[in-house]
This record gives structure tokens, C-alpha cells and sequence, in this order.
């Protein structure tokens, strides 16, 4: 069993260490059904793991193009919501950059209720095009980069357990809408997560997946920019979690270099160390566009 240290802070969407799927163990499949590791906050409590199974059906069931199915969820699930929230809301006045913020006020996403993906999804689409689209659990890195090519963000639908609000080792959906969601309805943002696609998809070979999924990871999920002589967060993975907002003070600060970035390795058992931060929001949106943009040509 691992230790504390050792449990994941966030396996996320471009991690290689996939979580093993149900029965053979592909992952590829987007619809595969994720397995509680024994680690889980929710391992023993039966009710979460059928409620994560019900959840995951929805996803499985889901055709591309069709509306999105709505998540029974529970009352205190809704609550969880509330909390983490509560948590978020003082943390992002500290520590989110200006787009974020700005963004957040157009979405103006419910704080009482988990929102449903359709409704987030409408919202998101109309401002950048870019929609949502339900997953079980964690799909194989070239499967959610790639689909980002083509505008669709893959995400998952069930919420973290109760017994650890502030923690989750897996993408739930406080980090899809409150990290990802919001910052997809920056056109900016929304136009890197398309480039990053497009770049995967020019990428035959399994380092240079792995060189763009370090980069993405360093960028879109735990990018940091300054503003006004003071560190904000841009990524999706820190604008999830109060704690890896408070944490990111302490981290060492390196200058924006994706080449650098697509060979520092990183370790997702903790808060990150190492941070990439660009001078500017929009010295980070032309660096990382430029990057992406001769990426393989
Ligand atoms: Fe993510």
C-alpha cells in the first residue's frame, strides 16, 4: 500500500501512468471504466463505487454529437460542491490571473449545485466553440490531446469522495469545470488546447507524445504567468485545488522555455517543485502558440 507522500496529487489528463481500466486493462478505449485503486478515498464505501459506476455508464452509452446526459447526483454531493467552492473562491481572488477571472464571471457557474456538462458545455461553445464531451475515467494522453484538435474536451462526470474534499488522485468534475471548463472559455486558451491537439496529431512517435504531454502538463495544466510583479495561475490543475494554489509560492520559478519544459520530467505524487512562468499572459499565449504551431513541420 502506498503512503501518504506517495499517493498521486493529480493523475491527469496527459499523465502516462494511466490508472488500470476495468477487466484487460485498455485504456485506450474512452470509454473505459476506471477501477478504485485500493488507495482510493472512496475504495470501501460501496455506495460511491456504484455511484461512480452509474456515472461511468453514462459516458458509455454517449455518441459523439449527442446531447449530453445529465448526472444523477446526490444531495451531499452537492454539498461536496459547495465546499470545495467555498475553499476555491478566496484562493482564486489570491492566486488566478486575470483571464481566469474574467472568464469565471462570464461563465457564471452555479456555486450551490455541481453544474451539469450540458449546461457548462453550452455556455463554453458559444464563447470559443470548444465543447465537452463524457468519459469514465482517465483516457490513454494521445486520446485527450488529440481530441482537443478537433474542439472537444473530454471529461469526467462524478465527483470526488466525500471523505476528502480537498483531494482527488483523478481528474473529477470540480477539476474539469472549475479548472478546465472555465479556462476553455478564453478564446486564447481555448485556441492553445486546439494547437496542442493539432500538434499530437503530427507526432507519430511515442517521445515526441511524451516531449507535447510534458509540455501541456508544465502549460495548460499547471502554467503560471506574472501580473503585476505577482505569480497568477493559468493552469487548469492549480485553479482546482486551494492547496496547490498556496503551494505554487514555494515552487521553484524557471522562465517559460517549452523546450525545456518537454524534457523536465514531473512527479504527480506531489505538488509540483518546478513551475514555467511566462512575463505576461500574452507573452505565454504567443510563446506557447509559436511552440506548437511549428511543432513537427
Ligand atoms: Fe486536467
Amino acid at each position: 500500500m502506498r503512503t501518504q507522500t506517495q499517493q498521486p496529487a493529480l493523475l491527469d489528463h496527459v499523465d502516462l501512468r494511466v490508472v488500470a481500466a476495468a477487466a484487460g486493462g485498455a485504456t485506450a478505449d474512452r470509454h473505459a471504466v476506471v477501477q478504485l485503486d485500493p488507495d482510493h478515498p472512496g475504495f470501501r464505501d460501496a455506495e460511491y463505487r456504484a455511484r461512480r459506476q452509474e456515472i461511468a455508464r453514462l459516458s458509455m452509452t454517449y455518441k459523439t454529437g449527442a446531447a449530453l446526459p445529465d448526472a444523477p447526483y446526490t444531495d451531499e454531493e452537492h454539498h461536496l460542491w459547495r465546499a470545495v467552492r467555498a475553499a476555491l473562491g478566496p484562493a482564486h481572488g489570491r492566486h488566478s490571473c486575470a483571464e481566469y477571472l474574467e472568464c469565471a464571471g462570464r461563465l457564471e457557474l452555479p456555486h450551490d449545485r455541481i453544474p451539469q456538462l450540458r449546461e457548462v458545455s453550452e455556455k463554453v461553445q458559444a464563447i470559443s466553440g470548444f465543447r465537452l464531451e463524457p468519459v469514465a475515467g482517465l483516457v490513454e494522453p494521445r486520446v485527450f490531446l488529440e481530441s482537443l484538435a478537433g474542439g472537444v474536451f473530454l471529461c469526467t462526470q462524478y465527483i470526488r469522495h466525500h471523505s476528502a474534499p480537498f483531494y482527488t488522485p483523478e481528474p473529477d468534475v470540480v477539476h474539469e469545470v472549475l479548472g478546465h471548463a472555465v479556462t476553455l472559455s478564453s478564446e486564447r486558451l481555448a485556441a492553445l488546447n486546439r494547437l496542442a491537439g493539432e500538434a499530437v496529431r503530427r507526432s507519430a512517435s511515442p517521445e515526441d507524445l511524451e516531449r507535447l504531454s510534458r509540455v501541456y502538463w508544465f502549460t495548460v495544466e499547471f502554467g503560471v504567468v506574472r501580473e503585476a510583479g505577482e505569480v497568477k495561475a493559468y493552469g487548469a490543475g492549480l485553479l482546482s485545488s486551494a492547496g496547490e494554489l498556496e503551494a505554487m509560492r514555494r515552487a521553484e520559478l524557471r522562465p517559460l522555455d517549452l523546450e525545456a519544459a518537454s524534457r523536465q520530467a514531473y512527479d504527480p505524487t506531489q505538488f509540483q517543485p518546478v513551475l514555467f512562468c511566462a512575463d505576461s499572459f500574452g507573452a505565454m499565449f504567443e510563446t506557447l502558440r509559436d511552440f506548437l504551431l511549428n511543432w513537427g513541420r
